[in-house]
């Protein structure tokens, strides 16, 4: 179960999934963007495995949407969550929108505890929780303490579930820049050129691809003996 899985690394991951024969369901607001990504991702699979594709509707910023995804489910080994809506989020604190910013912790904080507690029934003891946080975490810039707090507790909120929750594991993937169209919205048409200079400054030479995720994502699920972790997939950003 991937809650995000219509666009960028969560689209990413539900490729990989599919291409080694396993089922993947994508979840997202958009009925119509899932759509989209469920034709790209049946193009793409390897023959015989685009049957194994679910689509679902649900926003992870309401609980009864989650009730309802997760009851109408069945058995999930593995929820991956890169949803977010950051939207009007980048912001000062001297103009700091309320509203947007609730909009950030509720889709991203505490739409992955709910995600937790809904999931947690239907799941087997060798399951596990995978969350994404990311690099303003640890490379906080101006405008962007919200973020930065949030992708913090998120981080915490996971190595407190992997105690609660085990032995179902719990854990973060906290990507770099990586190439997704969230950059579209950031950046517009000043996106490459600022992918392109923060490739100059990182040690590996290049910003992320969504798939350089998605192999995290798969890793994290795959060791048993990962739990409470935070993974780092950043080309070295925290260092620069
Ligand atoms: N890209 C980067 O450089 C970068 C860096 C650091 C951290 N991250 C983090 O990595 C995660 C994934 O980012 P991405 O770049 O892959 O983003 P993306 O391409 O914008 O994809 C976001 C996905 O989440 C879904 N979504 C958004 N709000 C939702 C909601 N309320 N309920 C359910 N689904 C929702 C979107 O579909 P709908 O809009 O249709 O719902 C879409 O499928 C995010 O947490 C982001 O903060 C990204």
């Amino acid at each position: 179960m991937i809650i995000g899985g219509s666009s960028g690394m969560g689209l990413a991951l539900a490729a990989s999934i599919l291409a080694t024969g396993d089922r993947a369901t994508i979840v997202g607001r958009d009925a119509a963007r899932l759509d989209a990504a469920r034709k790209h991702l049946e193009a793409d699979a390897p023959p015989g495995n685009a049957a194994s594709l679910t689509t679902a509707v649900a926003d992870i910023a309401e609980e009864s949407a989650l009730e309802r995804l997760f009851a109408g489910t069945g058995p999930v080994d593995h929820v991956a969550v890169t949803a977010v809506d950051a939207t009007g989020a980048y912001q000062p604190v001297s103009a700091f929108d309320a509203t947007a910013a609730r909009r950030l912790i509720d889709t991203k904080l505490l739409g992955a505890a709910l995600v937790a507690k809904h999931a947690a029934p239907i799941m087997p003891s060798t399951g596990s929780i995978t969350f994404t946080s990311g690099i303003a975490a640890y490379r906080p810039a101006p405008g962007g303490s919200m973020v930065a707090a949030v992708n913090g507790a998120l981080e915490s909120l996971a190595a407190a579930l992997a105690l609660e929750m085990a032995p179902l594991r719990v854990n973060v993937v906290s990507p770099g820049w990586v190439d997704t169209p969230v950059w579209d919205a950031i950046a517009g048409e000043g996106k490459t050129a600022r992918l392109d200079a923060m490739a100059q400054r990182l040690p590996a030479g290049r910003v992320g691809a969504p798939q350089d995720i998605a192999q995290a994502f798969r890793a994290l699920m795959a060791n048993g003996f990962i739990t409470g972790t935070v993974l780092h997939v950043d080309g070295g950003h925290r260092f620069v």
